[in-house]
């Protein structure tokens, strides 16, 4: 199949896309296309809605929408809407709260809600002066920006405060101001990158008329204006603790002292191993975005400022702590979340309108106490298997049931496959063969 480039692509139909699509790139081009046109909506306007969020829409890709229920959070009771592809996320998710249900719950801290956004510029002038004015640019950039600031103001936010931070050590004029912002319920991406970009302007301004810029020394390089993603003071801590002897009985018989000790080790192993590491918050974040993503806000981001974090020490490390004190077991996540419930896709993704409902609506706070909970519960359930059992059997069974519906296995075959693969390791061949034999047998 020889491929064709394309001018105007953007401007092209759906219809034209999908034709170009599929006589370039497929093989049964009628039929292709034809599943392309499966996955639109048949709502003309939710489907213009979806194709708001991005360029070149053909299609939508469908992802499983779960709930995990009984999530005793700060003594109020949640049924938590979770988007993730991975067989028996949700499933140890919903575990883990009902564990923890009749254990106290999930018990959170909001240990900062602020953000940060930088002004990076050049300037080759001498570094005393620009400290020495530095208070008249601040009044400078503030009182230009005060109309844009002003109605995050009136909700409680805005702007909490300035620094100009020297680089020039590092790359010759280089300079930033750091900007430190409190955005309320919305994750404040564009409000942020709006002022800064009204500072940078102001900057230049300064640079050009301020009698206490010497002439010489006018020129200032503007190099770029954006928020940062990592937030080192916008972050949630979600805890669960009880005395140890209350955690139970564990599979094969492990007694609570024995699972608290182990699970105790294997939080240690991830803080002293990056590559356990890696795992570890894996397995916190397959909890997390599927949070992040069910209320439509922006799982990168969250995931870039968790993973800058649990490096903040200069080695990449766990995300959750473990402690055993006086005989109570205590486990804990510091978690930043940059997130938001108003604004964005959050009120536009007509589900994640309806998640936000079923969570009640929840300030951005609250939802931060929300998510960092989800993500405490899916590393409790993870290392439960793994100091136990080991997660591959949890993680089989739902394997199997996927192995079942691509081979369109009947409710009595399943039930005869998962009592068959009960003691045994299960394969694709292996379920393939077996479900051959029984259909055979019929
Ligand atoms: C799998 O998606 C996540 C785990 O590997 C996490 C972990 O090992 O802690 C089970």
């Amino acid at each position: 199949m020889s491929k064709k480039s394309v001018n105007g692509f953007s401007k092209m139909s759906k219809n034209e896309k999908l034709d170009w699509l599929t006589s370039n790139y497929m093989n049964k081009a009628d039929t292709d296309k034809a599943l392309f046109n499966y996955f639109q909506l048949n709502n003309d306007s939710l489907q213009k809605v979806i194709d708001g969020f991005s360029e070149n829409t053909v299609s939508n890709f469908v992802l499983p929408y779960s709930l995990a229920p009984n999530f005793l959070i700060d003594d109020e009771l949640y049924c938590i809407p979770m988007v993730i592809e991975e067989s028996s996320v949700v499933a140890a998710a919903a575990s883990a709260a009902k564990y923890w249900q009749h254990r106290g719950g999930f018990k959170t801290t909001i240990l900062g809600t602020t953000k940060v956004g930088q002004v990076h510029f050049k300037w080759h002038g001498s570094q005393s002066v620009i400290k020495s004015i530095y208070s008249k640019i601040e009044s400078f950039l503030l009182g230009n920006a005060a109309a844009i600031i002003d109605n995050m103001k009136s909700r409680g936010g805005g702007i909490q405060r300035t620094e100009l931070l020297d680089f020039t050590h590092a790359e010759p004029g280089l300079y930033q101001i750091k900007v430190h912002f409190e955005t309320c319920d919305s994750m404040g991406a564009n409000f942020i990158n709006s002022v800064l970009e009204n500072f940078s302007d102001s900057l230049e301004r300064f640079f050009v008329d301020s009698p206490d810029v010497p002439d010489e020394d006018r020129d200032v390089y503007i190099i770029m204006s954006i928020l940062s993603n990592y937030t080192p003071e916008c972050v949630v801590r979600a805890e669960v603790s009880c005395p140890v002897h209350d955690l139970g009985v564990f599979a094969n018989g492990m007694l609570a002292e024995q699972l608290a000790e182990k699970f105790k080790t294997a939080v240690k192993i991830a803080h002293i191993d990056p590559y356990r590491a890696t795992t570890h918050n894996k397995g916190i974040f397959n909890g997390i975005d599927a949070v992040i993503l069910a209320t439509g806000n922006d799982f990168r981001a969250t995931e870039a400022a968790g993973h800058t974090y649990a490096a903040r020490h200069g080695q990449y490390s766990s995300l959750s702590f473990c402690e055993i004190t006086d005989g109570i077991f205590r486990f804990w996540l510091d978690v930043p979340l940059a997130i938001g419930t108003v604004g964005g896709l959050t009120s536009l993704h007509p589900m994640a309108k309806k998640t936000l409902e079923i969570l009640g609506n929840p300030s951005a706070a609250q939802l931060m106490r929300i998510v960092a909970s989800v993500g405490l519960a899916q590393n409790f359930a993870a290392i439960r298997s793994l100091v136990t059992t080991g997660i591959q059997k949890g993680h089989m069974k739902m394997h199997l049931m996927n192995i079942l519906n691509h081979l369109s296995a009947s409710e009595d075959e399943c039930v005869r496959v998962f009592s068959y693969f009960d003691d045994k390791t299960v394969s694709f061949a292996g379920v393939r063969d077996y479900l051959a034999r029984i259909r055979s047998s019929i």
